[in-house]
């Protein structure tokens, strides 16, 4: 029977058991997650056991970065069956703090990332998101120090915050970010996409269909607006709501006009039914 990794529940309980990796000079990756873990986040944490010798996993779904009209309450929750896969996978620690030890009372110290963070994209429709994502993150790195930490490319805006952000505070890790993760017929995987019906789930595709064929157009030097405005009819057609198909500068994710201006990467956001996905891909 595989063995279950430690759960620490507290920072002190945390930093002991970081103590004998610590001791041993043993490397730490951290993989950062809000639980109800899937194929995706496994690959993550196969790719953390690839760099270092020690993996934690955080669990933590983060309130303060959902608005108070967003899913925190009903956020999927599966602790117990998240612990089991992870020890399936042979992680070594579960940091699982509850929100008032992450938020203890009188907490008062909040991150205002800029630059990526203010691209108008997800900021646009999740003002509060960003300050939210860049203080859990800051957290958490300063509480587990890992050397290296793994985010999935799926939120790309986030991981482009959460890069800048590792850089600005000088905190000594590399933040790696791993290709998305995808059902057979494209769709990301999401610990969301439990949300969706089945008419939704059979729609759902069409997101990553559009910017696979967005962008082997763009690529092939059709005028970006064009090709986007094509994009976003197409997805409006499937029953979507679309909140933003834009083309960005794959770093700074500031507007591009034409490919000279790349590296390209396409970003979405879509809202079907009570659901809201996002998706993205190199041009
Ligand atoms: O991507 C997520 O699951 C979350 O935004 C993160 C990075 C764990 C911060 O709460």
């Amino acid at each position: 029977m595989a063995s279950r990794p430690i759960i620490s529940r507290t920072v002190p309980a945390l930093r002991k058991a970081l103590q004998p990796y610590r001791a041993k000079r043993q490397t730490i990756a951290l993989v950062p997650t809000m639980g109800a873990l899937h194929s995706g986040h496994l690959a993550l944490v196969k790719e953390a056991q690839k760099r270092a010798k020690r993996v934690v996993v955080s669990i933590f779904v983060n309130p303060t970065q959902f608005a108070p009209h967003e899913d925190f309450g009903s956020y999927p929750r599966r602790f117990e069956a998240d612990v089991k896969a992870l020890s399936e996978a042979k992680v070594d620690l579960v940091w699982a703090p509850s929100p008032a030890v992450m938020y203890p009372e009188g907490f008062a110290t909040r991150l205002a990332p800029e630059g990526a963070a203010l691209a108008g994209l997800e900021d646009k429709f999740r003002p509060h998101f960003f300050g939210g994502v860049a203080t859990v993150v800051s957290k958490l790195f300063t509480q587990v120090a890992p050397d290296v930490a793994i985010f999935g490319q799926k939120d790309y805006q986030q991981l482009r915050v959460v890069t800048q952000m590792a850089k600005d505070l000088d905190l000594p890790l590399k933040v790696i970010g791993l290709p998305t993760v995808r059902e057979k017929d494209g769709l990301a995987l999401s610990s969301r996409n439990v949300y969706l019906s089945e008419l939704e789930r059979g729609h759902a595709p069409v997101l990553y269909r559009t910017l696979k064929n967005c962008a082997a157009r763009i690529k092939a030097g059709e005028p970006i607006e064009m090709v986007l405005e094509e994009g976003r009819l197409e997805i409006t057609r499937a029953e979507f709501a679309l909140d933003y198909l834009d083309a960005r500068h794959a770093l700074s994710l500031a507007p591009v006009a034409s490919v000279k201006d790349g590296p390209i990467r396409l970003l979405v956001a879509a809202k079907i039914g009570k659901t809201r996905l996002i998706d993205n891909l190199a041009v």
